[in-house]
């Protein structure tokens, strides 16, 4: 497909904090992707309502050129459903989510239609070994997600773990979908993998979640034994994605425990950095 500029309309927006939200969009009909994979979205702010002095106005005040500007985001939806749903920090200062923060229902957003990304499934050579861990932080839970809402993968293996870290019980999105995703997959597929979910709060104390940080958690085997699974390179795929250092502390951890890179298909480990 064509990396064409499609316009697309928000459907509905849910606000976890100040600083976190999601948003549903129209799919456009011809754009397909594979759960994982991010596209890269728009905002016109001359389109995009803001508001202002507590009135819904234009704001093109920090873009006088008044450009387009795109940023990477991974997708949330199955590549299944109808429409597409992006999980979104807010950076006050960032260009994008400065602006971004402020849609509405009804807005329209740009959205280039070619994904890309390698941070899938597909990139694994067959046959696979039994579990799959996929270990995020923040807004790094997303292509997760949309994986979790393929039936393929609950198929392809016989363990999930999810381990989903942010610094507050409030920062930790999604909860009660992920308990919903695992309810309906489970429920559609003979033998689905068994799935299980580690939350972890790093800056307070939450009950059922762990604490530490997940370089620390796999390196002194909190997270395995918590889990009731080894680490082993021979039965094990990884994923990683969110925030940059996570991903290389956690990366040299697991490299430390015997686990190599991802490449041609062959070894353990897939990442993916956000910024
Ligand atoms: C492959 C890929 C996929 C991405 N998918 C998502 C996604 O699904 N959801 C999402 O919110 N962002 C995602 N991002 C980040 C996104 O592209 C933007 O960086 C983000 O929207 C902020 O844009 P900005 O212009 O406001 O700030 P920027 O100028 O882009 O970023 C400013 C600073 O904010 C911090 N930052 C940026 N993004 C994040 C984030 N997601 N979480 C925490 N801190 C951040 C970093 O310190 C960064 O240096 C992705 C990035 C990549 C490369
Ligand atoms: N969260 C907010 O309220 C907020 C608000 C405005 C702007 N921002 C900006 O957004 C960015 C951070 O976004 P975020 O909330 O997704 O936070 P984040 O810093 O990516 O934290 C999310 C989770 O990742 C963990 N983490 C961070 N570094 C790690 C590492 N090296 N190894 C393992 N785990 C690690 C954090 O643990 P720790 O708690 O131990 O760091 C936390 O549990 C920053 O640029 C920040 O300035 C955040």
């Amino acid at each position: 497909m064509s990396d064409s500029i499609q316009p697309v309309k928000v459907l509905s927006k849910t606000t976890w904090t100040p600083t976190l939200f999601s948003f549903t969009v129209t799919r456009p009909e011809s754009f397909k992707f594979t759960a994982g994979q991010f596209v890269r979205l728009g905002v016109n702010p001359s389109k995009l309502m803001v508001y202002k002095n507590k009135e819904r106005q234009v704001d093109d005040s920090d873009n006088p050129v008044n450009e387009d500007i795109f940023r990477a985001y991974s997708i949330v939806s199955s590549p299944f459903d109808e429409e597409l749903e992006f999980f979104s920090i807010v950076i006050p200062d960032g260009a994008f989510t400065s602006q971004l923060q402020h849609l509405q229902v009804g807005d329209e957003l740009l959205l280039k239609t070619t994904p890309f990304g390698f941070l899938t499934l597909a990139r694994y050579q067959k046959p696979l070994p039994k579990d799959l861990w996929l270990l995020a932080t923040g807004t790094g839970l997303a292509p997760f997600l949309s994986m979790l809402q393929d039936l393929q993968t609950w198929q392809d293996y016989d363990n999930i773990i999810l381990a989903y870290s942010a610094r507050t019980k409030s920062e930790l999105a999604y909860v009660e979908r992920i308990q919903q995703i695992t309810e309906d997959f489970t429920s559609l597929v003979d033998n689905p993998a068994k799935f299980t979910f580690v939350p972890i709060v790093t800056r307070e104390s939450v009950e059922g979640a762990l604490t530490e940080r997940l370089p620390k958690l796999l390196l002194d085997g909190t997270l395995q034994r918590h889990v009731g699974l080894e680490l082993d390179p021979e039965s094990t795929h990884i994923m990683l994605c969110g925030n940059p250092d996570m991903v290389e502390d956690t990366k040299e951890a697991l490299k430390s425990l015997g686990l190599t890179m991802n490449r041609r298909g062959e070894g353990n480990i897939a990442v993916e950095n956000y910024w």
